[in-house]
């Protein structure tokens, strides 16, 4: 067997929508500068990308810029029976550890030995597999250095955190805004439902000390503070290492024509075609994500503050778990002025001139694809580090205003002309668009980001040498 020339560096994730599209994103970033890079993540969702993204595992992957990417997936044998995410996540380590090292041995075997493991921070196990196999291992932190540092005092018990019974008031961390209980991880309050998230916060940090580089998905001068205060925190964290915004500008100008997509849901590419039909900056973009669970009665309100409150056309993504909860009638309605679609491709809606503004749950992905695009938000957080997300892009950024639960018809409408016609509309776009320019930057050739992906690049190559 051949080997190959190029080092090859394995990313693996957690299996979701959220994990899976930065990982793919920083693997087209190091391929582009000719290394091999194998994207991997639970066997579970191995048929969902093949049917919603065309991803087949094994061969020899597709032409990246300088370099190629592959899929591999664990042989973890999940049937997807439904777990809480705590007991998913410990089936995910018993399993995935055996599965890690046997890809590892088959790359080995097929020639293209691993010089480098990239993880994720819910497969903390990963490190100590890349240690056993004698390999240096990095992880990718998907949410903001903010969460990073919050969830990082909270573990080592470093701060006191608001309490729900006093919601005026404010508690302050190093670079950090003052925040009240709306705007911390909603994890972190005594009333959430999901206590096991205590233990997966945790567990998070159980390996990072070991990694030799701690990724993160955000840029330096969008986090500068909070970066610059992070080395004067005691226990000392990790040096937090910003690689991104990891964002598709536009669609495919990081592949070179070549389109390599995670969806899990196929994306309805209809949608681009119709947003081409309407008025410069007249379209709500509307979404929620991939987890986001809202009742029925926020899909309601939502319905009707789209469709007859706000006067503009709308493209709401209702996924199909959702669909059920649409008002009867609604989608005939709404024909005309309105497209509801089960999956979006959100690079290109929200790169779309006809866009002007997104109704966000404020996922760090979704966060930094509309910062990245130069689009105004309507924040809608609903749970966990999106509370965090939604105080930045709405009090630090000042390109958005919040919209707050429970959600009502009228809520939706006003915040929609806020955004748009309101008195600040102007200075909240000219807000988004400059950050919109710093984010390009950042990864552009010799921009912060890129710097320190080709750092990475230029290491793994000297020691793989
Ligand atoms: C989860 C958490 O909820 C989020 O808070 C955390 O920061 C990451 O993990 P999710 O809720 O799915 O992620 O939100 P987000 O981080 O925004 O990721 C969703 C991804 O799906 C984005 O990259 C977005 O572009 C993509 N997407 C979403 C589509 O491509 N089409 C859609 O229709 C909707």
């Amino acid at each position: 067997m051949a080997k190959e020339a190029a080092p090859h560096v394995l990313l693996i994730c957690y299996p979701g929508q959220g994990h899976i599209n930065p990982m793919i994103r920083l693997a087209k970033r190091i391929a582009s500068k000719g290394l091999l890079v194998t994207c991997s993540s639970s066997s579970i969702v191995r048929d969902k990308l093949a049917a919603a993204s065309g991803v087949s595992a094994g061969g020899d992957g597709v032409l990246v810029g300088r370099g190629r990417i592959r899929f591999d997936f664990l042989d973890d044998h999940f049937d997807g029976t439904e777990l809480d995410l705590h007991n998913f996540l410990r089936h995910l380590e018993t399993a995935g550890r055996l599965a890690l090292a046997g890809l590892l041995g088959r790359q080995a075997e097929a020639g293209r030995p691993v010089a480098c493991i990239v993880g994720n921070p819910f497969l903390p196990w990963a490190t100590d597999v890349a240690a056993e196999a004698g390999i240096p291992s990095a992880v990718l932190w998907v949410q903001s250095c903010a969460v990073f540092s919050i969830y990082y005092h909270f573990v080592h018990g470093l701060a006191e955190f608001p309490r729900e019974d006093d919601p005026d008031a404010r508690f302050a961390l190093p670079g950090l805004p003052a925040l009240s209980v709306a705007d911390v991880p909603s994890f972190l309050l005594a009333s959430h439902p999901y206590k096991v998230l205590g233990d997966t916060i945790q567990d998070q940090y159980r390996n990072m000390g070991k990694a030799s580089w701690v990724f993160v998905n955000s840029f330096a001068e969008l986090e500068r503070d909070v970066i610059a205060a992070l080395p004067g925190v005691r226990p000392r964290p990790p040096q937090l290492i910003p690689v991104g915004p990891l964002v598709e500008l536009g669609g495919h100008d990081d592949d070179g024509g070549v389109a390599v997509r995670g969806d899990l849901i196929r994306a309805a590419d209809d949608c681009v075609g119709w947003l081409d039909a309407q008025a410069p900056r007249s379209v709500v973009y509307a979404s929620v994500g991939s987890i986001v669970m809202l009742p029925a009665e926020a899909v309601a309100e939502m319905a009707h503050g789209l469709a007859s409150s706000s006067g503009r056309p709308f493209l709401w993504v209702v996924r199909p778990d959702t669909r059920a909860l649409l008002p009867e009638g609604f989608l005939d309605a709404a024909a005309g002025r309105g497209m509801v679609v089960p999956w979006s491709p959100q690079d290109r809606v929200l790169a779309h001139a006809a866009v002007a503004c997104f109704l966000t749950h404020c996922g760090w992905n979704s966060t930094l694809e509309t910062i990245a695009a130069g689009v105004p938000v309507v924040a809608f957080p609903q749970w966990g580090d999106q509370c965090t997300d939604a105080k930045f892009l709405v009090d630090v950024l000042k390109m958005g205003v919040h919209l707050r639960a429970p959600l009502r018809r009228e809520g939706v409408r006003e915040a929609v002309e806020a955004v748009t016609t309101g008195p600040e509309a102007g200075a909240m776009l000219a807000n988004a668009r400059s950050w919109s320019a710093a984010a390009r930057a950042a990864v552009a050739p010799g921009g912060s980001s890129d710097r320190h992906v080709q750092a990475f690049v230029d290491e793994v190559s000297r020691r793989a040498r």
